[in-house]
This record gives C-alpha cells, sequence and structure tokens, in this order.
C-alpha cells in the first residue's frame, strides 16, 4: 500500500467520523427489541442472524433505511422500524457501531481457497478481489460504505451472497455492485468464502 492511498483512505476515515450524527449511549436504550436476536452488544449467537457489532455507522443506517423502506424484505423485521424515527437509526446505528464483533473460526479444508477467493478474485471470470472495497483484513471503508464483514456468521454471509447472486437481495444500488460480483460465484466458492470470512482478523 502506498502513502497516497494510506492518506486517503485516512482522509476518508475522518470526515466519515465528521459526518457521523448517531449517539451511541442514546441508541443502547433503543435496542431493546432488536437484542433477542441481535444481542445487546451485536454479537448475535445464531448463525441466520447476523452480527451488527462494529459493521460501520454509515452501512448499518443504509441498512436499516433500506430495510424500512421495504428496499430489503426482512420478513423476521417486518414493522419493527416503522415507528422508529431518523434519529433513533441514526442511535442505533451509532451504538452498534461502537460494539467490538467477535471473530469465529474458518473451517480447516474451505480456509485455502476462501482466502484465495477474497485476497485475489477470480481474474480469469473478471471478478474483482474482495479486498478492494472490503480491505485484506474485511475491516471494509464506512465512509464508502463499504461493510465490515470479518468475523461474521458464515451462514448469513452465504445467504446474503447467495442472495445478490439471485437478485433475491437488490439494495446494492444502480451501479449493482454485489449483484454483479456474486453472479460469478458458485455454490462451492460462496461457501468457502463465507468460512474464510467468519475467520477472518
Ligand atoms: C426476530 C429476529 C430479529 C429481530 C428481533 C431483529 N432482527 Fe435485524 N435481522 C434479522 C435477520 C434474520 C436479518 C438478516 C436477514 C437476511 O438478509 O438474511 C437481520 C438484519 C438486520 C440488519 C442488516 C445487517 C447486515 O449485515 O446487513 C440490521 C442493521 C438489523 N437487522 C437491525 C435490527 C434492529 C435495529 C432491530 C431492532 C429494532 C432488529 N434488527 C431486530 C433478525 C432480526
Ligand atoms: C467494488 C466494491 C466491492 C467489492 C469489490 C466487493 N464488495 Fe461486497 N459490498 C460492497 C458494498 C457497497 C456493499 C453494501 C451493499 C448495500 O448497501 O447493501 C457490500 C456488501 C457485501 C456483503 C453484505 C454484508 C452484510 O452484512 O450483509 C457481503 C457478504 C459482501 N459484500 C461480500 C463480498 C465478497 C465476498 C466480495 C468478493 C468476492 C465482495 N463483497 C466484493 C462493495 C464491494
Amino acid at each position: 500500500m502506498n502513502k497516497l492511498f494510506v492518506s486517503l483512505l485516512l482522509t476518508l476515515g475522518i470526515s466519515g467520523l465528521a459526518h457521523a450524527e448517531g449517539d451511541a449511549a442514546a441508541g443502547q436504550g433503543k435496542i431493546a427489541m432488536c437484542s433477542a436476536c441481535h444481542n445487546a452488544d451485536g454479537n448475535s449467537t445464531l448463525p441466520n442472524f447476523p452480527k451488527l457489532a462494529g459493521q460501520g455507522q454509515r452501512y448499518l443506517y443504509k441498512q436499516m433505511l433500506d430495510i424500512k423502506s421495504g428496499e430489503r424484505p426482512i420478513v423476521e423485521m417486518t414493522g419493527m422500524l416503522d415507528a422508529m424515527t431518523d434519529q433513533d437509526l441514526q442511535d442505533i446505528a451509532a451504538w452498534y457501531n461502537s460494539q467490538k464483533g467477535t471473530i469465529g473460526a474458518a473451517a480447516p479444508d474451505l480456509v485455502k481457497r476462501g482466502g484465495e477467493l477474497f485476497q485475489g478474485g477470480k481474474l480469469e471470470d473478471g471478478m474483482p478481489a474482495c479486498i478492494g472495497c472490503h480491505t485484506p483484513t474485511g475491516e471494509g471503508i464506512d465512509s464508502a460504505i463499504y461493510p465490515k464483514l470479518n468475523g461474521q456468521h458464515a451462514a448469513y454471509t452465504a445467504k446474503q451472497l447467495t442472495d445478490f447472486r439471485e437478485g433475491d437481495r437488490a439494495n446494492d444500488g444502480e451501479a449493482m455492485i454485489m449483484r454483479t460480483i456474486a453472479a460469478k460465484l458458485s455454490n462451492k466458492d460462496i461457501k468457502a468464502i463465507s468460512s474464510y470470512i467468519q475467520g477472518l482478523n
């Protein structure tokens, strides 16, 4: 990584913080309903409920807007955000983002292939490496709304990649970034990448 790139990342990171409007302490008081599935610290225990801890304030806020508007339909959360104000969503995003995400483990037989795909992409198919946006450690770049992925439950990640591929999740904007990338992934690729991400640190 060259110095220019590093300073660019720092600038983006700092301006991202400057724009953050949520109040984490207030958010902690607004998640009683959410804790049943996502846990109070955002580290859910069941593998089909995503971990939200440290995922990125802007990313979390955007997802809640998409869930609320129905652009990202989630049956388990039907109606739950309807009575929430924009400030509530900002505060909740700040709270979950302030929490530290736990890391899981990758399956030994999948970690090599998963790592190759995540770090190197599939150039022969024109699929870019995931690290270009989600960074080599999977921390993501929240100022650009590229979510943190590392430590996420493999079952949840695999479902998202499959949903993007099949068009069942379509809230990645007009550029269709994730739908285009997931279209290049086989079921085997998805299994390996998701397992790798679960243990990534
Ligand atoms: C009954 C369980 C349940 C409850 C309660 C619940 N959620 Fe969820 N939530 C889910 C599931 C399941 C998903 C992922 C669905 C999918 O796409 O597969 C999700 C996804 C999310 C996401 C997107 C995460 C990501 O990585 O993109 C956010 C943000 C979120 N929930 C916030 C909340 C908030 C805030 C509350 C409380 C107001 C809440 N949830 C309550 C089950 C729940
Ligand atoms: C050009 C940038 C870019 C690249 C490259 C990229 N992503 Fe993404 N990814 C995004 C963006 C932007 C989102 C958020 C979309 C949204 O707003 O819902 C995202 C979302 C995701 C999510 C959903 C996270 C969640 O919590 O629900 C997963 C999983 C994911 N990416 C995995 C990958 C994998 C695996 C690769 C490599 C095969 C990859 N991405 C490559 C930009 C990228």
